[in-house]
């Protein structure tokens, strides 16, 4: 096999479109399959259908070595690693939905001298289900832990990549490893259980320090202790580590929620119950709420209030808004009888049809004008950057701020007249004095 052979990716979504476009940077050529012909086309011409920094730089770099097609027979021809990138959304029990990943296999014909390699996040037992339905296929498992808005640098730099080989599969699984050399990550070697459980284990452990730190914030704002600093000398600890201890308006996004419910379902559908987990869940769902209670403090009744909601994607530099708080945030509100408008930098086109009644604005001031308290739900950089205690503060009618994000300059605001609400600190210096 050749120094750096062609890959195939089958799924072009956000995962594949990373991986297709991190490869082929380094120096492979591209299959990349998609069953959309309207989204082969775009691609092929040069347009990205998503917002992620530096991709479409990545993919103009390296056009010559990606060849976007809908045909699975071009990239069987061509390739004989053919890494999994469908989606695997949740059903309505929570279990993952893999028809996608099932019609994948299915497609994989008369060939035999190649191997699927899993980067869908999958249920562990994906791996020997798929050698039950094709043993003559090699298997390997590689999970992604692409962050959204942040994908080409972790797959330019990985914390580690982990390759899980069916025993019959090792050769396929040297060669994975081999794909991954120049990037000089830490490789974990293992069978395919265990890589398959790695990817769903850290999801649920960085969902569990998220909802942890969320649930000390809300006991702060009881007693009186202000959540970064909590969370900062936590931190400190290496054994804790600063990482995911920012206390804030819940965990959205196409992962987390998915996988932790994925994980804690595995369990029950094999007779464990997860306690930790349902816990983790059910905390971030009240966590999205509280923002209403946090409104009546001080609104009192909602009904007929002009609620400004900014940011509707699930954390910035991106415009993904599956499981975004925000949507949550806009249709509660609504059902308390407030009237909402929303802005985000670039998701809300994305989001219109979620939105329901919603007023959809194109700046962040239309947004605020007019209105009886501001939101902020994903910390944009943009949106420390109004002029709050000018234009921002004339324009509102009434100056209250809920930073869902402890993202504002908060003594700013207060010293400016606004009535400022954070997560887990806000009260802080109300009790000292
Ligand atoms: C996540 C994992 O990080 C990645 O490894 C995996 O492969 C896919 O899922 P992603 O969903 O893109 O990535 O976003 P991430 O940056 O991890 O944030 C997830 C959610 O947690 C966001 O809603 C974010 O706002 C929230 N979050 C994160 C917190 O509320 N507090 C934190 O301290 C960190």
């Amino acid at each position: 096999m050749s120094e750096r052979e062609p890959i195939g990716v089958i799924g072009v979504g956000w995962v594949g479109l990373v991986t297709a476009a991190g490869f082929a940077e380094l120096g492979h050529q591209v299959y990349a399959r998609d069953i959309l012909q309207d989204k082969v086309d775009a691609l092929s011409r040069g347009e990205v259908p998503i917002h992620e920094p530096g991709l479409p730089e990545l993919l103009e770099k390296n056009r010559e070595r990606i060849h976007f097609t809908t045909d699975m027979g071009e990239v069987i021809q061509n390739a004989q690693l053919l890494f999994c990138c469908v989606d695997t959304p949740p059903t309505y029990s929570g279990d993952a939905d893999l028809s996608r990943v099932e019609r994948v296999v299915e497609e994989l014909g008369e060939s035999t001298d190649h191997a699927l390699v899993m980067k869908s996040t999958v249920p562990v037992g994906t791996g020997r289900w798929i050698q039950r339905l094709r043993s003559d296929v090699g298997y390997v498992s590689c999970p992604e832990f692409l962050k959204e808005g942040a994908a080409v640098a972790d797959f330019m730099k990985p914390d580690r990549v982990v390759v899980g080989a069916r025993p019959d599969s090792a050769e396929f699984g040297d060669r994975v490893e081999k794909l991954y050399e120049p990037l000089s990550a830490p490789i974990v070697r293992t069978d395919v259980a265990s890589a398959e459980m790695i990817k769903l284990a850290s999801n649920a452990f960085l969902a569990t320090k998220i909802s942890f730190i969320n649930e000390i914030a809300n006991v702060s704002e009881e007693l009186g202790a202000d959540v970064e600093e909590v969370a900062r000398g936590m931190g400190l600890d290496e054994r804790i580590g600063p990482h995911f201890l920012r206390a804030g308006i819940g965990y959205g996004g196409s992962c987390f929620p998915k996988d932790v419910s994925a994980l804690k379902q595995l369990a029950g559908n094999s007779g464990y119950h997860f306690q930790l987990l349902s816990s983790v869940i059910e905390v971030n769902e009240l966590q999205k709420r509280r923002t209403i209670g946090k409104l009546q403090k001080h609104l009192g009744s909602l009904v007929d209030r002009e609620i400004a909601l900014l940011g509707v994607a699930f954390k910035p530099n991106t415009d993904d808004v599956r499981e975004a708080t925000a949507l949550v945030l806009a249709h509660r509100l609504i059902g308390e009888g407030a009237s909402v408008r929303i802005h985000d930098p670039v998701a809300l086109d994305r989001a219109s049809e979620l939105l329901g009644a919603t007023r959809l604005c194109r700046t962040a001031e239309e947004a605020l004008d007019g209105a009886d308290a501001a939101v902020l739900v994903t910390e944009w950089p943009e949106y420390r950057e109004l002029d709050w205690t000018g234009a921002i503060k004339d324009s509102m009618r009434n100056p209250l701020v809920v930073d869902g994000r402890n993202f504002l300059d908060d003594e700013a605001l207060r010293a400016a007249g606004y009535t400022y609400e954070g997560i887990g600190r806000s009260t802080a210096s109300a009790v000292e004095a």
